[in-house]
């Protein structure tokens, strides 16, 4: 077990969080702090990754969901957004291999409509493929966008209520929460932002309204288990209170 030694800012492992989210930053900054080029820090950002979603199902996380992409990054450079959206096929492929032997379940938030055919379909396989599975539930967020997604789920309930398989009067926050992309999903208890910003960028607006806020300066592809731990082990110190006392 690698977790015997209680170190200072080691976290209670048997009182986890059971969902925790994280805007993966700061990967062009690190690249160019490298003399590399952005798209290598999405790179090396997505090595990141793996390395925490793999820990974080080895402590016993239930759900890790990951801002990938969002609404308002179209806006960057052509061959920047390509970068992105190749290494995500990459993941993706190597997720649908190795699925079945990991037992990690993934799900895709955001408007995937607009993806090309190709990630499209890989969006959609390892969602199928995840549908067997039970137990540690990874969350990427691609073309996400909080507004997006609560625009989107607006329409889909005005669908509902036009089509008599809803009432207005009748919606609850609960009952909402079931149109979100992240529908079925736990509010995430912790939020954690690396890179030094000090705000949402559109994510999980609606499922943050009581989530713990961490934010560190370290850049995404140089996030660690030990950071990670860190920002376990500050929510842990942390009360919530919900609004009462
Ligand atoms: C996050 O890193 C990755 C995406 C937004 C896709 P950035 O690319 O935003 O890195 P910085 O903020 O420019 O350093
Ligand atoms: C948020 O980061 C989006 C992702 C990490 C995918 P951005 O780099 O796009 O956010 P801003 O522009 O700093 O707010
Ligand atoms: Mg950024």
């Amino acid at each position: 077990m690698p977790f015997k030694k209680k170190a200072p800012e080691e976290p209670d492992f048997q009182n986890l969080p059971r969902h925790v989210a994280i805007i993966m930053d700061g990967n062009g900054r690190w690249a160019k702090a490298h003399g590399l080029p952005r798209k290598a820090g999405h790179a090396a950002g997505a090595e990141t990754f793996r390395t925490i979603a793999t820990y974080c199902k080895d402590i016993g996380l239930e759900y890790l969901t990951v801002y990938a992409f969002s609404t308002e990054n179209w806006k960057r450079p052509a061959d920047e957004v390509q970068a992105i959206m190749d290494l995500l096929k990459k993941y993706l492929r190597e997720a649908i291999e190795k699925m079945e032997r990991d037992r990690i379940k993934m799900r895709l938030f955001g408007d995937l409509s607009v993806l090309d055919e190709e990630l499209l379909a890989l969006c959609r396989e390892t969602e199928e493929i995840s549908e067997r599975y039970e137990g540690f539930q990874v969350n990427i967020c691609l073309n996400y966008g909080g507004r997006d997604e609560i625009l989107h789920a607006c329409k889909s309930f005005a669908e509902d209520c036009l089509s008599g398989k809803a009432v207005p009067s009748e919606l609850t926050e609960s009952g909402f929460s079931d149109y979100l992309y992240s529908a079925g999903v736990p509010d995430p208890d912790l939020i954690i932002r690396p890179s030094g910003e000090l705000r949402l960028s559109n994510f999980l607006l609606w499922q943050s309204a009581y989530s713990e806020l961490y934010f560190t300066d370290v850049l995404w592809p140089d996030f660690s288990k030990e950071e990670l731990c860190r920002a376990i082990a500050a929510y842990q110190h942390r009360s919530r209170r919900y609004g009462g006392v």
